[in-house]
């Protein structure tokens, strides 16, 4: 974990602009997560958001809903700081510099929300406990749902879904930063799975209504409810 919070530590000025040249349909993804988010608008709704980065996710969630509440969980200390920049307009967020899998969550949650972060959790065990401790920090009714990098079901997927990334990050990205610094890090620091073990693990932990909601090859948003 130290070394995935160095790495954020030291890209929280620069992340906005990487991140679309990292992830593929970075906004499209973002913004089905959110509308995954079953409730009214004008709600108050409780929202945890893991791993928050630079907040666009929590953004995202105060644009649709408006008066709802947000914990915002990070382990990096610069990616909080610049969420609270970005959300300085509003007084009902509060900014966790915390590791989520060690978080005690107190409150009923309407909703939890992740991106790009879960696969950081290093072992299939640890996903698991996440999804327990989630399930039960969640109202009645509350979803969960991730937006996250995925393996392939088999070796052919798995390649196809490298290559689909690493397509889109040459395009964007001088040749030497990909092959010396991201496929790198992502090897050192990701931890995916496949998409059928996370619906086996949300369901094994009491998630109903187990879906994916939007998928771009080794990318997507799924989740359930409770
Ligand atoms: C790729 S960024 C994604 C940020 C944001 N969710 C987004 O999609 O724009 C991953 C973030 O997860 C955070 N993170 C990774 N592991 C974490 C952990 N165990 N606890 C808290 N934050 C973590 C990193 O510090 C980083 O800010």
């Amino acid at each position: 974990m130290d070394k995935v919070k160095e790495h954020f530590d030291e890209e929280a000025e620069v992340f906005d602009k990487t991140i679309l040249k990292l992830i593929p349909f970075y906004n499209d993804m973002i913004g089905a997560m959110v509308s995954a988010i079953p409730f009214k608008n004008s709600k108050p709704i409780k929202v945890l958001d893991l791993g928050c980065g630079t907040g666009n996710i929590s953004k995202a969630v105060k644009e649709r809903f408006p008066d709802a509440r947000i914990n915002c969980i990070d382990l990096a200390e610069r990616m909080i700081k610049a969420t609270q920049l970005k959300l300085s307009a509003y007084d009902d967020i509060e900014y966790h510099v915390a590791d989520f899998s060690k978080f005690e969550f107190t409150d009923g949650y309407d909703a939890v929300v992740s991106s790009l972060a879960l696969h950081h959790i290093a072992t299939n065990e640890e996903k698991k406990d996440l999804y327990t401790k989630l399930f039960s920090a969640l109202k009645e009714g509350g979803v969960f749902y991730n937006a996250d990098t995925v393996r392939g079901s088999n070796q052919y997927l798995d390649k196809l879904y490298d290559e689909k990334w690493t397509s889109h990050m040459f395009k964007n990205l001088p040749e030497g930063e990909v092959t010396g610094k991201w496929i790198p890090k992502h090897e050192e620091e990701d931890f995916p799975v496949k998409i059928l073990d996370h619906m086996d693990w949300l369901r094994g932990s009491g998630f109903k209504n187990v879906d994916v909601v939007w998928k771009f090859y080794g990318f997507a948003v799924f989740g359930g409810k409770k």
